[in-house]
């Protein structure tokens, strides 16, 4: 699914596919499912707008290289906005590495673009990737969109704490759910996820907190609710909820939630 709405979405700021032109309608389906994928494009579209922004203000902040770890099918190196001497690394697992250069093939990225084929699960591998990409860097911001739920918490504070060892890594770019939208995503298409292998798992109840014992401070959290309401992609029901103010999800973690935030090294 996620491949499906990468491939739609391409970014609502920029190129915007003519069927999310104007808001989704998820009135005109009653099939859950449908309802739930439309939800699920919906914020889709705002996560990938906070990316391309919060990645927009690294670049301009003056990094020189950009990692995005487990890069599937995004095409920012193509479509964004970035300078002709921006280093970007993408880097996930050889086949669908693969899958992209071949459909990529003749496409121009817009900044130097390498590609390095890692297992991330791997612990010995990623370090020594994450060593070998980040050498001749000064500043590097990382980018895991849409990785970390599939991570259980010990995997994310491992991965964090390599990041954390790696200088030139001074900024991370991660999403983040609640428990409370955790368990409304499981109950609503968990088991279709869970069936397909990969089962949500990482929805911290300490909030973007969970971060600073690993030498991690979030620095700025964009909700993914707000933002869609921002981009006036929200139905009725669901711009009503955006306007409550919204209360710091640790104080609330039985709440629907979700946000990209910049983490900085501490
Ligand atoms: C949900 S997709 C997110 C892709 C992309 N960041 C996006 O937002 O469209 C997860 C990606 O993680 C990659 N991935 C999963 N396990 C991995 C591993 N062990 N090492 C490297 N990449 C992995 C998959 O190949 C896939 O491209």
């Amino acid at each position: 699914m996620t491949a499906f709405t990468r491939l739609s979405v391409a970014a609502a700021s920029h190129a915007v596919h003519p069927r999310f032109e104007a808001p989704v309608n998820v009135n005109e389906s009653s099939d859950t499912f449908h309802r739930s994928r439309a939800i699920f494009c919906i914020v889709s579209i705002a996560r990938t707008v906070l990316f391309d922004e919060f990645i927009d203000d690294c670049v301009r902040s003056g990094v020189d290289l950009v990692v995005n770890l487990a890069a599937g099918l995004d095409t920012r190196p193509y479509r964004m906005d970035l300078p002709r001497t921006l280093r970007w690394v993408d880097v996930d697992l050889p086949g669908i590495l693969d899958y992209k250069e071949e459909i990529l093939q003749g496409a121009e990225p817009v900044c130097r673009l390498e590609r390095v084929r890692v297992d991330l699960a791997d612990e010995a591998a990623r370090r020594a990737a994450f060593a070998r990409v980040a050498d001749g860097s000064k500043r590097a911001a990382v980018v895991t969109e849409g990785l970390l739920i599939y991570l259980d918490a010990a995997q994310v504070a491992s991965l964090a704490q390599d990041l954390r060892a790696v200088a030139p890594f001074e900024s991370w770019i991660v999403d983040i759910a609640s428990p409370g939208l955790l368990k409304m995503l499981s109950e609503r298409g968990g088991q279709m996820i869970a069936d397909a292998g990969a089962p949500f798992k990482f929805a911290p109840p300490e909030g973007p907190r969970f971060f600073e014992p690993l030498g991690w401070k979030p620095v700025r959290v964009a909700s993914l609710l707000k933002t869609a309401a921002r981009l006036k992609r929200l139905p009725l029901f669901l711009r009503l909820i955006a306007m409550l103010p919204e209360r710091p999800p640790e104080t609330a973690p039985d709440r629907p939630w979700s946000a990209v935030m910049r983490l900085d090294r501490a």
